[in-house]
């Protein structure tokens, strides 16, 4: 998989090579390349910004080195993302669509977001997906676009070690909330490891770590549940 951001700020997606996403670059699974937008500005204070049409507070990205950039960095095959606030939530489930394309490009908005048509004018020639982390809002796209490519690298075939315990986690096969897990000692500050986990009875085991996953998902997450 290949993975282009453009951003104004490409010293935010350093993490990525200490990351999960770092060994996968070091396997050669995955590629990501950043890129500063301000490469494709084209005046003398390498502008990216300017006033909202219509009024308002805060400052909208310009379009004209936006188009630049994504002509520059797409391919046909691409998918292009967009994170802004105004999105639709990333799941679990969209992370795992994104791992089966072989080339994600990833504008990274700041201010009040980028100039509509060159969302509009990208929809054109590429599949673009404008995503959300969640009802908050972030300064900008780039903290946003460092967790869903972390999310979409560690569904990529090959990447994780043993691909059984991305069943069992949060948001897996059944999606519910993962059970509470323990590990050694048995006793810590005089509390103890739930018996069940000791009986070495794997079906009572499972059995207990189900209801606790659909009881955690009752309190915390009603929305999760069948
Ligand atoms: N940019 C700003 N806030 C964001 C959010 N909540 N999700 C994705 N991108 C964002």
């Amino acid at each position: 998989m290949r993975i282009d951001v453009v951003t104004i700020f490409p010293e935010y997606l350093a993490p990525l090579d200490l990351s999960l996403a770092g060994r996968a670059q070091e396997s050669g699974l995955v590629e990501v390349v950043t890129h500063d937008l301000r490469d494709w500005t084209t005046d003398r204070h390498r502008s990216v910004d300017d006033t909202p049409y219509g009024g308002g507070a805060g400052m909208v990205m310009r379009p004209g080195p936006w188009g630049d950039a994504l002509d520059a960095v797409t391919s046909a095959e691409c998918v292009v993302i967009v994170p802004t606030p105004a999105g639709e939530v990333f799941t679990q489930a969209v992370a795992a669509e994104l791992a089966t394309c072989g080339h994600l490009v990833f504008a990274c908005g700041r201010y009040e977001g980028i100039d509509q048509r060159v969302v509009d004018d990208a929809a054109d020639r590429w599949p673009v997906r404008e995503l959300s982390l969640g009802d908050f809002v972030l300064n900008g796209g780039e903290v946003a676009a460092l967790a869903m490519i972390e999310a979409v690298v560690r569904l990529v075939p090959g990447f994780m070690g043993n691909p059984a315990s991305l069943a069992e986690e949060s948001h897996g096969v059944d999606g519910l909330l993962e059970y509470p897990v323990y590990t050694k000692p048995a006793t810590w500050r005089g509390r103890e490891v739930p018996e069940v986990l000791l009986s070495g009875h794997h079906e009572r085991i499972a059995a207990w770590r189900r209801e606790q996953s659909v009881a955690r998902t009752a309190e915390r997450r009603p929305d999760l549940l069948p």
